[in-house]
């Protein structure tokens, strides 16, 4: 287990009109990691930004940027989102036909390599990819949009997963409708790091540091000893 809860703020709930602005005010407020939710319209109904924009915002903070695609195909775009200054890259195990040669691929390119699970995808499908793996990121919600309803069936897999892992330092990550309510259903079953997005950002600026301590403290009241 990592020693406290990070807390991953999607900008797809941000302005997207000043972003780099945006990456700035949440850090400043309190976040530990930015997460970028990529989405190409195709693996699913919704299109966001790219390598380039991500490029753009590196320069804006020092922090961990948290690259989540959501793309199909994914392999011939992992070098693009490594030159732009990921340090994480998740794909999603339904989205390429070659998992481990995906996160081969990820590993190679010098960054961590992370997998992604829809709701319904078993958890069966990275038993045999554990050591190839830096982060497993669970999908609370279907993903596409901010903003769903959190899918209560994702705490029972953070348990499973978590058993898959043993003795593993992999971090375990929820994201979709994520609150201070959700937060630490997850938390106590064993998740490490918590996106989330209109959580974060509701409200605007002035609120986020107030957001985010709140998603803290209810995460922290949740850790098991
Ligand atoms: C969904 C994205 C999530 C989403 C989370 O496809 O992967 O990161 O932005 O948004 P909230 O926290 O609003 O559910
Ligand atoms: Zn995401």
């Amino acid at each position: 287990m990592m020693a406290r809860t990070l807390i991953a703020p999607s900008i797809l709930a941000a302005d997207f009109s000043k972003l780099g602005d945006e990456v700035e005010a949440v850090m400043a407020a309190g976040a530990d990691w930015i997460h970028l939710d990529v989405m190409d319209g195709h693996f699913v109904p919704n299109i966001t930004f790219g390598a380039p924009v991500i490029k753009a915002l590196r320069p804006r903070t020092t922090a961990t940027f948290d690259c989540h695609l959501m793309i199909e195909p994914v392999d011939p775009l992992l070098a693009a989102f490594a030159d732009a200054g990921c340090d994480i890259i998740t794909v999603h195990a339904e989205a390429t036909k070659h998992l481990d040669r995906s996160l081969q691929a990820i590993r190679q390119l010098g960054k961590r390599a992370g997998v992604s699970l829809n709701p319904s995808t078993p958890e069966s499908v990275i038993e045999y990819v554990l050591d190839r793996l830096d982060l497993v990121l669970l999908m609370s919600v279907n993903p596409g949009f901010g903003g769903q309803s959190f899918i209560a069936s994702a705490v029972e897999k953070v348990r499973r997963v978590k058993a898959l892992l043993g003795d593993r330092e992999i971090p375990i990550e929820i994201d979709g409708g994520v609150t201070c309510e959700t937060a630490p259903l997850v938390v106590a079953a064993g998740a490490d790091v918590l996106v989330a997005g209109s959580a974060v950002f509701s409200g605007g600026g002035a609120k986020y540091a107030q957001n985010i301590a709140a998603i803290r403290t209810a995460a922290d009241a949740a850790r098991p000893a």
